[in-house]
């Protein structure tokens, strides 16, 4: 079965709301391949721990023909480097601020402890400072990311270019018959969205709006009109959610069929095949295209909308009739103990989550480590001026049940996630698990509504041990 919508209406896409803002190509950009992060090289490594250091630096990158545009990233200019590990290691990372104020370094999808090493709103590193942080690889291979969470300038940051890709690997995924050899036939692809002004430079202050930012220029991986050499039939594509506000509706030229394989934090139980495919902020979605029916010389499109986004140049390549096992992933479904009440989370109007702004130093709710629970995340604007709110836990992945009590999008069964599309008046209902102790952020990733106020915190706690923690105060950062 080849599924051929986006599983969402389209009175609910986000080009249907408050000051959308169309995408737009400036003048005299040429086409350009697709710059493709680096690996980040390890400080060092031994057979069970691997050191690293991510540094947040101020840069300058051409973008745009003319003046380079001031810019920021990790061990890079903009964005940052690919850092891929290994399920089971031990990762120690020195965090380095080189920028002239404070920032943080946030694990999304990564299962590690909060508050600090998950790298929110209460771990800072000061301008100039450097932080040591340590965990262990303990979830599936995936496309997690890291990126800036100070509170309340997570979207201003992040606009600067501070976000990048983690990639999991494990021995599951080393057994799959599926393209791996990264820049070859496996990319990494960050959708992105900013406006130039004067000089070629960002000026978010310019462009901000409370109901999310939009920018008129897309970029993927930070490449403006990229294109891409196919020179195998197969290429996998790792889909990343990189913008603040705006939503890709991809699909190709030719309606040609796009596999998932993978979402958020695992490979899927069932790939499934579809010719449109919706990607939210924060979300990620692993495809492989199959490019066997064109020839050297074809070029094969991907948009969203009908704005081209890459242009894939096909060249010649060696016929590949692999076919995938029908299973890739066996999820883990934790049992929930039926005696337990069912969370209950609101995305508000006026970026209020449960009816409140966020505040730092309040927990909004507990959960004990390890217990199964169902959530019940409702957004509860209307149908006529609402928007979809894509819902965000730190620190764990979660299964999703149900959508209005009715059956998930194909695309959600049998995949560990961590941030799911809500739509107006939708209430989905999650299984959530967390592994690890901690105080942890859950928001809408909508990052302007994010640093609104529409976010919470949870603390995940063992009754056998329990801890106190400090929270930073937004005055105290
Ligand atoms: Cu990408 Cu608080 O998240
Ligand atoms: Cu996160
Ligand atoms: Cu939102």
């Amino acid at each position: 079965e080849v599924y051929t919508d986006y599983f969402v209406d389209e009175e609910d896409f986000d080009k249907n709301h408050f000051r959308y803002k169309k995408l737009n190509i400036p003048e005299g950009v040429e086409e350009q391949p697709l710059a493709v992060p680096p690996v980040l090289k390890p400080d060092k490594e031994t057979e069970t721990d691997v050191w690293f250091t991510i540094e947040s630096i101020e840069g300058e990158s051409q973008i745009l023909p003319g003046e380079k545009t001031k810019t920021w990233g990790y061990n890079a200019p903009l964005l940052g480097q690919t850092m891929v590990v290994e399920e089971g290691k031990r990762v120690h990372v020195t965090l380095k601020n080189s920028l002239p104020e404070l920032t943080t370094y946030h694990w999304h999808g990564m299962e590690v402890p909060g508050p600090i090493t998950d790298g929110g709103c209460h771990a800072p590193v000061y301008p100039g400072e450097e932080k040591q942080i340590e965990f262990t690889v303990n979830q599936p291979a995936a496309l997690t990311w890291l990126h800036a969470h100070p509170c309340p300038s997570t979207a201003a940051q992040v606009w600067m270019g501070l976000a990048m890709g983690v990639v999991i690997t494990d021995k599951n995924e080393a057994k799959l018959p599926i393209p791996k050899q990264y820049g070859v036939d496996e990319f990494p692809v960050i959708f992105q969205d900013r406006t130039y002004h004067e000089h070629n430079q960002l000026d978010y202050r310019a462009d901000y709006d409370a109901m999310g930012v939009f920018g008129e220029t897309p970029l993927i991986n930070g490449t403006v009109r990229p294109y891409v050499d196919v020179t195998t039939q197969k290429v996998r594509l790792l889909f990343l959610g990189g913008s603040n506000r705006r939503e890709w509706r991809l699909h190709f030229d030719d309606d040609l069929v796009m596999t998932q394989i993978a979402g958020d934090d695992s490979f899927l139980q069932h790939p499934v095949k579809m010719t449109k495919i919706l990607v939210t902020p924060g979300e990620r979605l692993q495809v492989v295209v199959d490019f066997g029916q064109y020839h050297d010389g074809d070029i094969v499109n991907l948009y969203t909308d009908d704005f081209k986004l890459i242009e894939f140049r096909i060249h010649k390549f060696m016929a590949d009739n692999s076919v995938f096992p029908d299973t890739l992933f066996t999820p883990e479904i934790p049992e929930v103990d039926p005696s337990l009440p069912v969370r209950k989370v609101t995305m508000d109007a006026h970026n209020m989550m449960n009816g409140k702004q966020f505040a730092m130093q309040r927990i909004d709710m507990k959960q004990r480590v390890g217990q199964a629970e169902y959530w019940d995340v409702t957004n509860t604007n209307s149908k006529e001026h609402g928007m979809l709110h894509p819902f965000h836990i730190h620190g764990t992945h979660f299964l999703v049940v149900s959508r209005n009590g009715e059956k998930p999008f194909p695309n959600e069964i049998g995949v560990y996630k961590d941030t799911i599309p809500v739509r107006p008046g939708e209430t989905v209902r999650l299984l959530v698990q967390f592994p690890l102790e901690g105080v942890f952020m859950y928001h809408c990733h909508i990052i302007e509504h994010e640093d609104a106020g529409m976010m919470a915190q949870i603390e995940v706690f063992d009754p056998d041990h329990p801890k106190t923690y400090k929270l930073m105060d937004m005055a105290t950062l």
